[in-house]
């Protein structure tokens, strides 16, 4: 076997094997915790001859199930091919992969939904139960035998850490330029014990290049040369764009009344064509010195590096389409001193996200009259992907900026609803909404009063009429008037578009 000139330390060497063989050492039954975070970082062959293992188990009539742990979302690598043979007693703490959600939404297949800053802390509390093994993607190991973080860092630090025994897949496919890029901090406590997490500005690195693990863990090294899975963005639509619009018109009126530095505040962007239109207008438009402090860096973000718009960005994934992955990996060096990759309890830490004064933008299912947000399900049952990293930084930012067209499916559904079908972030966490039609500022104003600005600023005029109607009845009607409801046909909106496919 020829092996790669990624792999420094010789005891670890001595643990090089083949993709089936690591496999092999993972029994059903087990936790694993895999790196990958939005399709970047992901181990890439382990987990694919796992689901291979796990045909065969099944072909025999044996039951092979683990329990699938991650930074976030991954490939079709790694959830496709566990979900696609059945192989996930539990996934947790977010999917976005079209078998994965079908198994969810089936009933086949266990998920938690989990905040992500969350997650590697419940798992020092123990709340999760017991991490068995991690397979983690590396960049490459050190002679003394530490760890070159991949393209994501997501969960990695914790996995090593916890996990009983541990995998590495090294592969040679990430630029070897990743080396200093990415800060893992490793002054996280236990309460009583906690101390402040000393990350003062957005840029600011507070622990070391690499990850640790201790070597007598490492059950396998596998090495692989495969790609990321990124996907492309579609070119901004209209409707996104008009969105871009209001958020920029918005941001401009609060800078010139005072309400925010004219280089604004460390921007958090969701992933997705909106967020990535308003990126494209923030990079034409005249605000200069921006930072962000976030969770992806996705295509917008890398332009306004390029730019010189954007001076810093914090994250803990990159999610970029194949072309500008290309065009980072061809110039990594340059982009060393202005970005940054940490894990994500650090990225989406609640009191830094406070304290930094975070402006949050995500993208959502449905927005009810009052400013309930359903992040997550639709028609209140089916999962789409997760809660992923919006409630950390919604509940906790400067400004919480949500944002949807004001229509699904072609005009069947209305994105704005009488009642929320499932809320993942509450009346009170919402600042401002944001769809095609208009911009409501919530701030300041009581349910009543947001009723009123929702429907008339966000609603598509096609609903506007009966949601108006809906609200007004319900003034009258409600037994109270605080946050006036007609119960019976507060859900009749997703009950009419599920029996006949419009609401
Ligand atoms: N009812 C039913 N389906 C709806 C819907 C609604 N009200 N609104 C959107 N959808 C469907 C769309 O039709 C589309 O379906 P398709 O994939 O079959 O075409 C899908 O949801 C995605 O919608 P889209 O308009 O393309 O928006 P998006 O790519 O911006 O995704 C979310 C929207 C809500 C799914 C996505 O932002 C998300 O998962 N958010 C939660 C996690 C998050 O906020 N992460 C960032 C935090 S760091």
């Amino acid at each position: 076997m020829s092996h790669s000139n990624r792999i420094h330390n010789a005891h670890l060497r001595s643990k090089i094997m083949s993709a089936e063989e690591a496999a092999t050492l993972i029994p059903s039954g087990v936790n694993v915790g895999m790196s990958g975070f939005t399709g970047a970082g992901y181990p890439k062959v382990v987990p694919a001859a796992l689901a291979k293992r796990i045909m065969d188990a099944n072909l025999h009539g044996k039951k092979f199930k683990i329990g699938v742990w991650t930074g976030a979302s991954t490939a079709p690598e790694l959830d496709g091919a566990l979900a696609m043979v059945d192989g996930v007693e539990m996934r947790l703490p977010y999917q976005s992969d079209p078998t994965c959600r079908k198994r969810i939404n089936a009933g086949e297949m266990e998920y938690i939904d989990i905040h992500l800053s969350h997650v590697a802390q419940f798992v020092w509390f123990g709340f999760l139960g017991k991490l068995d093994m991690a397979v983690v993607e590396v960049a490459g190991i050190t002679e003394d035998g530490r760890l070159i973080p991949s393209s994501s860092v997501g969960n990695n630090k914790t996995w090593l850490d916890q996990a009983e025994k541990v995998i590495l897949e090294v592969n040679t496919w990430q630029n070897p330029a990743l080396e200093g890029m990415h800060d893992i901090y490793y002054g996280t406590q236990l309460p009583p014990f906690r101390q402040p997490i000393p990350l003062i500005k957005t840029c600011d690195r507070i622990g070391e290049p690499y990850l640790k693990v201790d070597p007598d863990k490492v059950i396998a090294v596998v090495e692989t040369h495969q790609a990321d899975r990124n996907s492309a963005f579609a070119a901004p639509d209209e409707g996104s764009r008009k969105i871009a619009g209001h958020i920029l018109e918005f941001l401009e009126h609060e800078v010139k009344v005072g309400r925010l530095p004219r280089e604004l505040l460390p921007l958090q962007s969701g992933v997705g064509n909106i967020a990535n239109a308003v990126l494209a207008d923030l990079n034409q438009g005249a605000f200069e010195n921006l930072t962000a402090y976030t969770e992806v860096l996705q295509d917008g973000m890398l332009d306004m590096i390029k730019s010189g718009k954007l001076t810093c960005a914090s994250a803990t994934a990159f999610s970029l389409s194949p072309g500008a992955l290309t065009e980072l990996n061809a110039d990594l060096e340059r982009y060393k001193d202005s970005i940054i990759l940490r894990p994500q309890e650090i990225s989406n830490h609640p009191e830094i996200i406070r304290r930094l004064g975070v402006i949050a933008m995500n993208g959502i299912i449905e927005a009810d009259i009052y400013g309930n947000i359903n992040s997550t399900h639709v028609m209140g049952t089916r999962i789409m992907n997760g809660i992923g990293g919006s409630g950390d930084f919604a509940r906790n930012a400067y400004l919480c900026i949500f944002m949807t067209p004001s229509q699904a499916k072609g005009g069947a559904i209305s994105s704005i609803v009488p009642m929320a079908s499932h809320v993942d972030h509450t009346e009170h966490d919402v600042q401002v909404l944001v769809t095609e039609q208009g911009l409501a500022d919530l701030r300041g104003l009581s349910p009543k009063q947001r009723a009123k600005v929702i429907i008339e600023n966000c609603a598509h005029p096609h609903f506007k009429p009966a949601l108006m109607d809906y609200y007004k009845r319900a003034l009258d009607h409600s037994p109270g008037k605080q946050t006036p409801h007609l119960l019976e046909e507060a859900l009749s909106w997703h009950l009419r578009y599920l029996r006949e496919g419009q609401m």
